[in-house]
């Protein structure tokens, strides 16, 4: 099974790691596309154009069967389009888990950190609507800007991050909110600093399991051979930190700066 993974940057990789747990035999091509990250503060157009770029880059050089759209962001502004458009590939979006988190949350106070992009978008402002009103829910949500390229630079323990985080955080901490959707493929990368600043007993909700059950359960509805072992082939646009890349993944195969053909915005 070839599949190919994209994101902005290095948040994707958290679901990479989720499916190469889950899954044996599956051959990961990935995509940062750090040249335009981050992603959350573009529009939906150039977002939808970038998600295009690399789909087809993906289907043209490494031939895969099964796309996931690791990025939150690129989900909400392409999922639609890039499944109409390639009828015949697997593909597979990320959600922020509200869902879980309502069925997670005590005090019925949850907190959504997610990009502003993805907050903004239809889909979630219409799960939203839907979840959270049905259940009597009081939703606290917050953009977080900045703090992709704080994890991008590998600033994820320094000070700055550490404040950036607190001041978004101790309002949710003081309205009681117990569960939080880390609503972007980068925060399991600072969960550590989530828990400093709220507590251990703090539920935080992400989705990279559920993506990789998702990918194994449609690949074998549809008879996708499985090969004997992993491998990871990784591919960046712009620049990547090394050093976060083999804190996240340190089995992968490659690490290579790739062009994508036909971009110039
Ligand atoms: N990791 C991404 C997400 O899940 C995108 C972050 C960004 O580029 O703004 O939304």
């Amino acid at each position: 099974m070839r599949v190919g993974v994209f994101d902005s940057g290095l948040g994707g990789l958290t679901v990479v790691d989720s499916i190469t747990k889950l899954i044996n035999g599956v051959e990961i091509f990935y995509i940062a596309d750090t040249k335009f990250s981050p992603y959350g503060e573009k529009t939906k157009e150039q977002i939808l154009k970038h998600s295009f770029d690399i789909a087809n880059h993906l289907i043209n050089e490494h031939k895969i069967d099964a796309l996931v759209v690791a990025c939150n962001t690129a989900t909400s502004a392409a999922i639609k389009e890039l499944r109409e458009n390639f009828k015949n590939l697997i593909v597979i979006g990320t959600e922020p888990g509200l869902k879980p988190a309502i069925n997670a949350t005590k005090t019925n106070k949850i907190g959504v950190l997610a990009t502003k992009a993805t907050l903004c978008g239809n889909k979630y402002q219409d799960l939203l609507t839907n979840l959270a009103s049905q259940n009597d829910i009081e939703v606290m949500q917050e953009p977080c800007l900045g703090l992709v390229k704080q994890i991008e630079d590998g600033l994820i323990e320094h000070d700055d991050t550490y404040i950036m985080l607190e001041k978004w955080l101790k309002p949710m901490k003081e309205k009681n909110v117990d569960t939080i959707v880390l609503g972007c493929t980068h925060y399991p990368l600072i969960k550590d600093l989530i828990k400093k600043i709220l507590g251990d007993e703090i539920v935080l909700i992400e989705t990279g399991h559920a993506i990789a059950n998702r990918l194994e359960d449609l690949a074998k509805k549809q008879a996708i051979q499985f090969k004997e072992n992993n491998s990871l082939h990784l591919f960046y646009t712009g620049i990547i930190n090394t050093k976060m890349v083999d804190k996240i993944v340190p089995n992968f195969d490659e690490c290579v700066k790739i062009e994508i053909k036909g971009r110039d915005e």
